[in-house]
């Protein structure tokens, strides 16, 4: 679609080159730039409008005649933050249907500059320009449309942002920057807001009866217990009854040998890779060794998740990437290597690298062992905070009474292959079982070793989170 903001110039390109190239990236094959021959034919094949003055419909119809192939990816020069991985999603969105179009409705409305269309949309395109009936919108209700809701396109991992449009250098430059700057908490938060409604009423994690051995080692015989959304339950136990087999069994890294699991109110029991990989996408794991990879820069481990995802400009990655550093606070470690950081700061970053993937759940794995007091009570704080901020829903695995006390909602306590308490703190006070009375015992003991004379003598011991 041409027009004169096609050649308005950002550093090395235009605007119809710009969009050329995404094109060209997405896949396309031939390309026919819509618009006066003398203005732009230096940039490729030119077609002009047969109806001249009707609008974008003249374009289409225009673009359509000229072309021989099937499907017809319509794209308008003024959208920069376009990219190549939207545009090759929609094409496959377009193969998958018999619908003659296919419009995102997003950012307020259609998008029929950003569309695919049937070759033989250019008959129903010409009637109606004949006819008079320039406006677009009727061609719509006319043919058989498939139109993409801007639920649908986040959800399949890309921003509606895609379809700003500017009319200036000024107008560019300023969507650029709202974009590039916003933080990365605030896009977090903007996509879940344009997320599926999650069922508040329903558990958004559950175990059904699982149970799991290795051998002849019954880790879990049993064991049920429920996440609902934004809720943070704690697991505890003791080392080796089988805590990070409970998070590896919600992953979906192992299965279950009876008993059903749901994960983002799906049953996720009998699902294969593709639909494990679907439901990792919503729940993200902070490993108990943070799993970063070694040979990356701290920015590049966050980066990892955000470029998977794609949709994203390496501008837009690197400010998300400082936005995410900046939340967990280690923004200054960015250009380190994880063998440079204190296993705490390597924690911060695996939260960091975590929410990249901007899940609904995370599940942490032991996030304040091998950690100073003051850092586990800097990462309890992280977590608290962030529970708070992207409404996250969460599972804690740890030892640490302290941080339980801090983060949970509920608690469950697994011993001998058994969760042998799931409830809040008041009730877990109140359990009679001598190992959950051991847990609490110790906590109050190093509470004394930690904060001693400052804890006020009126405190109760074990307050309601
Ligand atoms: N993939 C596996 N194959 C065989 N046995 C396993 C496997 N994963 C875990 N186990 C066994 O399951 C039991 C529970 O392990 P798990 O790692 O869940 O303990 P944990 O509660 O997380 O302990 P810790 O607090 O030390 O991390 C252990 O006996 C462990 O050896
Ligand atoms: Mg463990």
């Amino acid at each position: 679609m041409g027009s004169d903001k096609a050649l308005l110039s950002f550093g090395e390109q235009n605007l119809l080159q710009r969009a050329l190239q995404t094109a060209a990236a997405a896949g396309a094959g031939k390309t026919f730039i819509v618009g006066p021959r003398d203005r732009y034919a230096a940039f490729g094949e030119v077609v002009e409008d047969v109806y001249p003055g009707c609008g974008p419909l003249g374009g289409i119809h225009a673009a359509l005649r000229a072309t021989e192939t099937k499907l017809n990816l319509i794209l308008s020069v003024d959208m920069p933050l376009m990219n190549e991985k939207f545009l090759a999603w929609l094409v496959e969105q377009a193969r998958a249907t018999d619908a003659l179009i296919v419009v995102p409705d997003a950012l307020g409305g259609l998008q029929p500059l950003c569309a695919v269309y049937r070759r033989e949309v250019s008959a129903q395109a010409e009637q109606a320009l004949q006819s008079g009936d320039y406006k677009i919108g009727n061609l719509f209700s006319q043919v058989p449309t498939r139109q993409i809701s801007g639920r649908e396109i986040v959800s399949a991992g890309f921003s509606t942002a895609v379809f700003k449009n500017v009319n200036t250098a000024e107008e560019y430059q300023e969507v650029r920057r709202q974009e590039s700057v916003v933080s990365a908490h605030d896009v977090a938060v903007h996509e879940k807001e344009h997320r599926a409604p999650v069922n508040e009423a329903k558990p958004y994690i559950e175990f059904q009866d699982v149970h799991k051995a290795f051998g002849s080692n019954v880790v879990l015989d049993g064991v049920s217990f429920d996440v609902m959304p934004g809720e943070t339950v704690c697991i505890l136990g003791r080392s080796g009854v089988g805590k990070s087999v409970a998070l590896h069994e919600i992953m979906g890294f192992l299965k279950p040998d009876k008993g059903r699991i749901w994960v983002a109110h799906e049953d996720i029991t009998d699902y294969g890779e593709p639909d494990l990989e679907r439901i990792r996408k919503k729940v993200t794991m902070v490993f108990q060794n943070g799993a970063l990879f070694d040979s990356l820069t701290v920015g590049e481990n966050v980066a990892f998740p955000l470029r998977e995802r794609g949709g994203l400009e390496e501008e837009q990655i690197y400010q998300i990437i400082d936005g995410l550093l900046d939340m967990v606070g280690v923004r200054e470690f960015r250009d380190l290597l994880p063998s440079d950081l204190s296993t705490g700061m390597k924690r911060s970053v695996a939260i960091a690298r975590a929410l990249a993937a901007q899940p609904d759940a995370v599940l942490y794995d032991e996030p304040t062992t091998m950690v100073d007091p003051l850092m586990a009570h800097l990462l309890g704080d992280l977590i608290k905070k962030l529970k708070k901020q992207l409404k996250l829903t969460s599972i804690v695995v740890t030892h640490d009474m302290a941080l339980a006390k801090k983060l949970a909602d509920r608690l469950l306590f697994l011993h001998e292959a058994k969760a042998i308490f799931f409830g809040t703190f008041p009730e877990m006070s109140k359990c009679q079982e001598p190992i959950v009375q051991e847990f609490l015992e110790l906590d109050s003991m190093d509470f004394e070793k930690y904060f001693g004379a400052r804890r006020p003598p009126h405190q109760p011991r074990f307050e309601a989170p």
